[in-house]
């Protein structure tokens, strides 16, 4: 399917553009950890698509006009009735980001004992839930036939499990679209026979609402039965089978900071005003300021808009098939961001050598590009001398929305080009100090180059 950018452009922010040489000395000086490289460093950051896409001229008019009240503002009066009506959910709360209101959210619900189900619950969400006292279990499908929804949950095993753990001591949480694996979509037949499942069992069904535009433009162009549904009604469909959801704005909201509670539920509202007047602020402002809310209200309905999901969308799977033919490993299918596996791409170097941090150093050292990954590649094992048995060496891309052009992915993929054409002189790496996790992690090249001559 064919696309193009939305909109044009009328401020610019120059790239930082620096030699290959620089860009070496930088990366030794940063005991070559790409995390480790200041921004004003990086040409290109696709570490994140969180919180780090451009504004709109009517996102940056609105702030001008912001009420920073702290009661009831007109800027939350006009968020508030932005998340109704899009969520279909009678209460919301504004919070600063979504682990705020995940937090707030599964602390409320958790009783001792507790499970949390989901497809694929995303690391924060996990480190809430263990703060919440709450065992986590994932269950998500083995692919679905034509693997257009693999983020589904499976959701015969959840049955299985909930008969098990008994519907008093579970939830249910469905990241939309599922992060891991890969940042693919969830089905509507999926969302729809879950619901029924937690209703039946009574148990409270979440939504994780992180990238719920992008997942209705794919049941939009993936299930027939949407095609002429514009994706505003799919996302307002796909919330009506859910008890509560909650939203990181920073994605689909299209704004640099915000997130958002939403329910049916009175009760837990209520409770969640509460507690959240201590953490984050009166359930007017949850942290936010007017400014905030403002530019979260306008992203909410620019995100939503079939347009601008089609530009977003095919230019993130254009962008990962022009790799592919480049020769780099994408895995399939593409999603909401670019998967590469790294030990293929660099098969001549072993695992115990790191291959994708060898390329994402290869990747910053050639064109000032930074990537995240998707799980700890260099934490050992209890015996400190194997690597990660469970690290898959997947450097994950997430594309800043509305940031980055045509032209620029073009180049990367010439940059991706280049160290595919050169990969056997690529060296691996050696870990030098590893304290707590990758992101600050010391390497070396083993021969101290990273190319050789
Ligand atoms: C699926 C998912 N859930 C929750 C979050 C947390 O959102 P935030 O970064 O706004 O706290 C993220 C962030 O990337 C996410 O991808």
């Amino acid at each position: 399917m064919s696309f193009m950018e939305p909109f044009r452009i009328k401020m610019v922010e120059p790239l930082a553009l620096l030699t290959m040489e620089e860009r070496i000395k930088i990366l030794e000086d940063c005991g070559w950890n790409p995390f480790q490289v200041e921004g004003r460093h990086v040409t290109f950051d696709l570490a994140t698509d969180s919180g780090t896409g451009a504004m709109s001229q009517d996102q940056w008019a609105a702030m001008m006009q912001a009420d920073e009240g702290y009661f009831s503002s007109r800027s939350f009066k006009k968020l508030e009735d932005c998340v109704k009506s899009l969520t279909g959910f009678h209460f919301m709360l504004p919070a600063h980001q979504g682990r705020a209101v995940e937090h707030l959210l599964l602390s409320i619900l958790s009783k001792p004992g507790m499970t949390v189900f989901s497809n694929n619950l995303f690391l924060t969400t996990r480190g809430n839930a263990d703060l919440a006292g709450l065992h986590v279990v994932d269950v998500p499908c083995q692919g679905s036939p034509d693997s257009s929804f693999n983020g589904d949950i499976d959701c015969e095993r959840l049955k299985v499990e909930l008969e098990k753990v008994g519907p008093e001591r579970a939830m249910v949480v469905l990241v939309v679209a599922s992060t891991s694996p890969a940042g693919q979509p969830v089905s509507m037949a999926n969302i729809q026979d879950l619901s029924t499942i937690c209703r039946s069992f009574d148990v409270p069904l979440i939504m994780d609402g992180c990238r719920y535009a992008e997942n209705a433009y794919f049941i939009k162009t993936r299930d027939n039965e949407y095609k002429n549904m514009p994706c505003k009604d799919i996302a307002l469909k796909m919330f009506s089978y859910f008890d509560h959801v909650y939203v990181s704005a920073k994605k689909d909201g299209l704004c640099n900071t915000g997130g958002f509670l939403a329910t049916n539920k009175e009760d837990v509202y209520n409770k969640a005003s509460v507690r959240m007047f201590y953490t984050e602020g009166y359930k007017t402002y949850g942290g936010l300021t007017g400014r905030d809310m403002e530019s979260m209200t306008i992203g909410l309905r620019e995100g939503i808009d079939d347009k601008f999901l089609q530009y977003r969308v095919e230019s993130t799977r254009m962008f990962g098939d022009i790799l592919k033919k480049a020769g780099v490993h994408v895995i399939d299918p593409i999603g909401c961001g670019i998967y590469i596996n790294g030990a293929k791409c660099l098969p001549h170097i072993p695992t115990c050598q790191y291959p994708a941090f060898a390329l994402h150093c290869a990747l910053y050292v050639s064109g000032g590009i930074r990537c995240s990954q998707v799980d700890d590649i260099l934490k050992l094992d209890e015996s400190n001398e194997r690597e990660n048995p469970k690290s898959q060496h997947i450097l994950r891309i997430q594309i800043p929305r509305r940031v980055y052009t045509l032209g620029h992915m073009l180049h990367i993929r010439d940059i991706f080009k280049g160290i595919i054409e050169k990969r056997e002189s690529i060296s691996g790496m050696r870990v030098i100090d590893f304290t707590s996790s990758d992101l600050s992690a010391v390497l070396e090249p083993l021969n101290r180059k990273l190319f050789s001559d």
